[in-house]
């Protein structure tokens, strides 16, 4: 019997499911755990539904979702791990990589294109000294380029952690890079 057609023996099909190697058990660090264990303690009851709100609790505590940290969640959830990395890695906003604590995201959408954000972009790298998607030495900022931002009339625009800056002029850069201003963090 093939074991594609949907009219196979489940008995079958889990004896089949039985016989692969067990999957170790999923080694975060101690911190991504404490994370995680926290935001889980919330959702006893944890629905499919809850998905999203609990990866953005867990993101905003870690920063961002180290492969470990997504196969504990995906173990503790019961989430296969190639969904839960599936929604993880649809979402610009959710991290894969270390990011500084705070990420200015510079919008690169036509719009803020022709107003000038690719020259802001390349101003942001001169500051910060390190390329898209890097964190600074000392982990406090990171940049990168960011589809549309629904602020198209105020191009050019920008995010700085989750602050929306419109309008965006080399001195409130300045500002923002310096963190005078805009400069909420991500976590
Ligand atoms: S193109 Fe930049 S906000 Fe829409």
């Amino acid at each position: 019997m093939n074991p594609l057609d949907p009219r196979v023996d489940r008995g079958a099909a889990s004896a089949i499911q039985r016989d692969q190697p067990e999957v170790p058990p999923a080694d975060p660090t101690p911190e991504e755990r404490a994370a995680a264990d926290a935001v889980l303690a919330r959702y006893p009851e944890f629905r499919r539904d809850q998905l999203l709100p609990l990866l953005h609790e867990v993101h905003a505590r870690t920063g961002w979702f180290s492969l470990e940290l997504t196969r504990y969640l995906s173990q503790c959830l019961g989430v296969p791990f190639a969904d839960l990395y599936g929604v993880i890695s649809f979402y610009a906003l959710f991290k894969t990589v270390p990011s500084g604590k705070t990420v200015l995201r510079v919008c690169n959408g036509l719009p803020c294109y022709l107003h000038g954000a690719y020259d802001l972009g390349l101003r942001v790298q001169e500051m910060l000294g390190v390329g898209p998607g890097e964190p600074t030495p000392d982990g406090r900022l990171s940049w990168e380029w960011f589809p549309c931002l629904g602020q198209c009339d105020y191009a050019p625009a920008m995010l700085a952690g989750e602050d929306e800056i419109r309008s965006v002029t080399p001195e409130v850069l300045e500002k923002i890079v310096s963190g005078g201003t805009h400069a909420t963090s991500d976590r």
